[in-house]
């Protein structure tokens, strides 16, 4: 039997007066404590718009495990955004559509993503990162982000999709202004960015399809943009909105998260000289460390799903309602100290690591196998090639409860 304390009284009081809509300040600098206050005070908790967060590791996977086709959020969305380019988008991609749609569009994609194929770009990543490497030693002091973490992924999805990598820093601020809206709570000035940026990245990527397009024949295993317009002309039910839309929530999903997962396990590392003495020293493979600081970091943060039938949580946590939307927190998950020893801890050996960083069931991360051969050619290479690489200043975090990830990291070649 569980003796119910005046502290866990007041810890619950205080978890059930968690505002997700408007968090802590200090939460995006660090959401564990909260997360923690959640799990152990109130892991189903109601919120203000009467959806529920949920924080325990075995709630989170039970709920992305049996609901996982069901993320078509159009009603939800339309009050949200209004009418308009914006929702558009968010109805139109595998992201958030159901079956039988996520797999008609995911079937045409999947091919690149496949180990197989990803493991044919490592020469060409680690070039990539060893140019990188080469530009910032050139510059003595830069912002870790900006200069180097986010140069990585973008090339790599760029070349995948089929843009030119030239236009990285357009595609990653119209890609922001799309998915910033998707936080729980954003000012409507957001919102009516979100719309204008969707129309502008479809005015952007048009010409690209539309010269595909007017190919006599097309090698869909160019790039995915081929391999769209290629099972377009082949029948395969695909228009050319949906083209455009896949191509932006690639695009999105290719950079932002790795870009995150990268800076940010150079950021905790700088923090930890034991487990970064192991990586250094070989002592720990890439390929389990790695594993470690995707559970660590969670880049991802939430995802929502709608429950259809009333669900009885396993853990006895309690029922959801038909017809909720349910929000749920892997960053929360991967951190239960019910599933994981001292959770808030880096073990870079630790075995086994089944954390939810690249989520679960039909939508599980599409990009996975890519994000991971990026981070383990660039995180090891730092190590390497910048022994003597140090801050340079405070860094910040953004303010966003989605993606957690580093708006400013500035360092310097010591
Ligand atoms: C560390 C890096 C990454 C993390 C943490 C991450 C995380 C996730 C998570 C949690 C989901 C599940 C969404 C859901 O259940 O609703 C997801 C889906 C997705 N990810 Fe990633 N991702 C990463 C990298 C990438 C990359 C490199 C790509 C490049 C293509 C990508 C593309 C996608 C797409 C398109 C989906 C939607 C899949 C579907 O709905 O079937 N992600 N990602």
């Amino acid at each position: 039997m569980t003796v119910s304390t005046a502290a866990d009284e007041v810890l619950s009081g205080q978890a059930r007066g968690f505002n997700l809509f408007d968090p802590p300040e200090d939460y995006f600098d660090d959401p564990g404590p909260y997360f923690r206050l959640l799990r152990d005070g109130d892991p189903l908790h109601a919120q203000e718009d009467g959806s529920v967060l949920l924080t325990r590791y075995d709630d989170v996977r039970q709920v992305w495990r049996d609901l996982s086709g069901l993320v078509y959020k159009g009603d939800q969305f339309r009050q949200r955004f209004g009418e308009g380019p914006l929702l558009e988008h968010h109805t139109s991609t595998m992201l958030f559509r159901d079956n039988p749609d996520h797999d008609r569009l995911r079937n045409i994609v999947n091919p690149f993503f496949a180990q197989t194929s990803i493991q044919q770009l490592s020469r060409f990543t680690q070039d990539v990162v060893d140019q990188e490497i080469e530009k910032v030693k050139r510059m003595g002091e830069f912002d870790f982000v900006r200069d180097f973490a986010f140069r990585i992924p973008v090339t790599l999805i760029c070349k995948i999709i089929g843009v030119p990598v030239e236009d990285a820093d357009y595609i990653q601020a119209v890609g922001r202004k799309v998915l910033f809206p998707l936080n729980p709570k954003v000012p409507d000035s957001a919102i009516a960015e979100g719309h204008d940026a969707v129309a502008e990245f479809k005015t952007y990527l048009l010409p690209f399809l539309q010269e595909i397009k007017s190919r006599p024949s097309i090698d869909r295993a160019e790039n995915i943009l081929c391999a769209m317009a290629a099972a377009q002309r082949e029948g395969v039910e695909i228009s050319d909105d949906e083209i455009l839309h896949m191509c932006i929530v690639t695009l999105n999903g290719g950079h932002e998260t790795t870009t995150n997962l990268i800076s940010q396990s150079i950021h905790f590392l700088m923090d930890d000289p034991e487990s970064l003495k192991q990586l250094r020293d070989g002592e720990v493979p890439i390929a389990t460390a790695l594993e470690e600081l995707i559970r660590f970091v969670t880049p991802l943060q939430l995802q929502g799903r709608r429950t259809t039938r009333d669900v009885v949580l396993d853990s006895g946590n309690g029922t959801i309602p038909a017809g909720t939307e349910v929000v749920l927190c892997q960053a929360s998950a991967n951190r239960d100290e019910r599933i994981f020893d001292s959770p808030d801890r880096l073990n870079l050996a630790r075995r086994p690591n089944n954390h939810v960083g690249f989520g679960a069931g039909i939508h599980v991360c599409l990009g996975r196998s890519l994000a991971r051969l990026e981070a383990s050619i660039a995180i090891p290479t730092v190590l390497r090639e910048l022994p003597t690489l140090a801050r340079g200043g405070d860094v910040r975090f953004q303010r966003n409860t989605r993606f957690r990830g580093l708006e400013q990291f500035p360092v310097r070649i010591a």
